[in-house]
């Protein structure tokens, strides 16, 4: 509820003053008078006399009198007594009660003459002076053709240009799903919002996971990893992940426990910007349905393959009860990429997002990548991304989303300028590379200690990198507007 004001007059008087001793608060470039403006004036004097008093501040002090509101009329009045015009001396002016002068500035800034009209230069300048506050004034003013965010950026730079940032970035997000900057913040609300609406349409993507693994989620630390590996070869045997835990929790190590799923926005970004109208996608690495899903509501077909039956058996399941109809899975090996699709098949989008060597460890199935001693696992999959390239049609985009990860002594491998390599070699050219940023999660939690021990930072990313295949002039002539889902809460 508004408040409510208890409101007096500050009218003092109205009689008959000198005009010709009147001061003025503002400076002659305040308002403009044009030539067409002054004409009508000089008429309007000349035709009707003065129907109007000045609007004036007497400064108790002294008795200096400002004229608030008036200032083209003395001029003109000036004027006309050049012209040999007969002009009175004392005319009648309003007195303005004022507590300062910075009052009764902001008065100028607020009477608005019918013939003159405030320049925004004259304004600023005028604002600036008596520090008034433009954000409370604009409201009171007239202001004719002002462009008021150009006004407010140059009375409060900071201010204004927030503001004009948050316009363009709402514009952005209607063109294009996200404003397509070289970072992708999935920390911000648009994002989330966005995030939460696919999800509320049933995407699931760890189905086709054992406990274990889905316990073992891409939030858990490698120091988890490195003590599974530990366990492994002193007795010989697999861990339980109950084990894990337990021995975890005795170290003092942090286990990651909530569940993710590859995130649908940066799914859509990428299909929506990379690929053309209703084209075949290409995911070598499909882990769980999220990507063959997004696909199919957006009208794509896709075609995902992974080694693990299990997970390509809950993807078909999830995708049927959803009626995602366009996306598809395959189990195999993509090392044999070229016999497990059909001679015929090329793609319109490769995307994927490949096992990070052995930071998490889907399977113990032959082939797994993440099973892979290094240098094997580089190999395979330098393999795999040629192999997918091959398959890729001329004019097309290939987008994988990767992260770095450190070796035994905490180094980090290059894995990511490793894979820009690998897509180099196979005929590709690096396009766009975007930083994902990943919202913190457990970070804050494990980063202490391996700063304080290690002086490791905290990784909140990963790289997503674009290639291209073919002559990049004809994106413009392939790759029609971006077209935004509408996308309802309830959906
Ligand atoms: C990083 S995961 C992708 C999952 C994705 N991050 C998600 O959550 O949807 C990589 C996937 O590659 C699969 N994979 C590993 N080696 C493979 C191979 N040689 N051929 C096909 N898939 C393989 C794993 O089973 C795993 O599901």
């Amino acid at each position: 509820m508004e408040t409510t004001l208890t409101l007096s007059s500050r009218v003092l008087k109205t009689e008959n003053v000198n005009w010709r001793d009147f001061k003025f608060i503002q400076q002659d470039s305040f308002k403009d008078l044009d030539p067409d403006a002054a004409h009508r004036l000089k008429a309007s004097i000349l035709a009707n006399n003065f129907t109007q008093p000045f609007y004036v501040w007497e400064v108790p002090e002294n008795g200096t009198i400002f004229c608030l509101d008036g200032k083209h009329r003395t001029l003109m009045l000036e004027q006309l007594i050049k012209e040999g015009h007969t002009v009175p001396y004392l005319l009648p002016a309003t007195f303005i009660h004022c507590e300062n002068k910075k009052e009764a500035a902001k008065l100028v800034t607020i009477y608005s003459s019918i013939y003159a009209r405030v320049s925004q230069k004259g304004l600023f300048d005028f604002m600036k002076e008596y520090e008034l506050d433009f954000t409370e004034l604009k409201d009171q003013m007239d202001l004719p053709e002002f462009d008021m965010l150009e006004m407010m950026e140059m009375l409060n730079p900071t201010d204004a240009a927030a503001t004009q940032a948050a316009e363009a970035r709402s514009s952005l997000q209607e063109k294009f799903i996200i404003p397509p900057f070289s970072i992708f913040d999935t920390r911000q609300g648009y994002w989330m919002d966005r995030k939460r609406k696919w999800i509320a349409m049933g995407l699931e993507s760890e189905d086709g996971r054992p406990e274990e693994l889905f316990m073992a989620k891409s939030g858990q630390s490698s120091g988890i990893y490195n003590l599974r590996n530990r366990m492994r070869e002193a007795t010989g045997q697999d861990p339980s992940w109950d084990e894990i835990l337990k021995e975890a929790k005795k170290r003092g190590l942090h286990v990651y426990t909530g569940t993710s799923i590859f995130d649908p926005v940066l799914t859509e970004v990428v299909y929506s910007w990379f690929n053309i109208p209703g084209g075949v996608i290409l995911d070598p690495f499909a882990g769980g349905s999220v990507r063959g899903l997004v696909a199919s509501e957006l009208g794509f077909n896709y075609i995902g393959i992974d080694i693990r039956p299990e997970q390509v058996e809950a993807n078909i399941q999830q995708a049927m009860l959803l009626g995602a109809k366009q996306a598809e899975w395959i189990t195999g090996d993509s090392s044999q990429l070229n016999e497990l699709l059909p001679e015929s098949f090329r793609a319109d989008l490769i995307f994927t997002c490949p096992p990070y060597a052995d930071l998490e460890v889907y399977s113990d199935l032959e082939g797994d990548l993440s099973t892979m001693e290094y240098d094997e696992f580089l190999k395979t999959y330098q393999q795999i991304i040629k192999q997918s390239c091959g398959r890729l049609k001329d004019d097309r985009f290939a987008c994988f989303v990767v992260g770095d990860i450190r070796d035994e002594s905490g180094i980090y491998r290059n894995f990511v300028s490793q894979t820009i390599e690998a897509f180099l070699e196979s005929g590709m050219l690096l396009y766009n590379e975007i930083i994902l940023i990943n919202v913190a999660g457990s970070l804050p939690v494990r980063v202490g200690r391996q700063m304080a021990n290690s002086r490791k930072v905290g990784k909140m990313h990963q790289n997503v990198l674009v290639f291209y295949k073919g002559d990049s002039k004809k994106i413009k002539e392939n790759f029609p507007e971006i077209e935004v889902k509408e996308m309802s809460e309830n959906a």
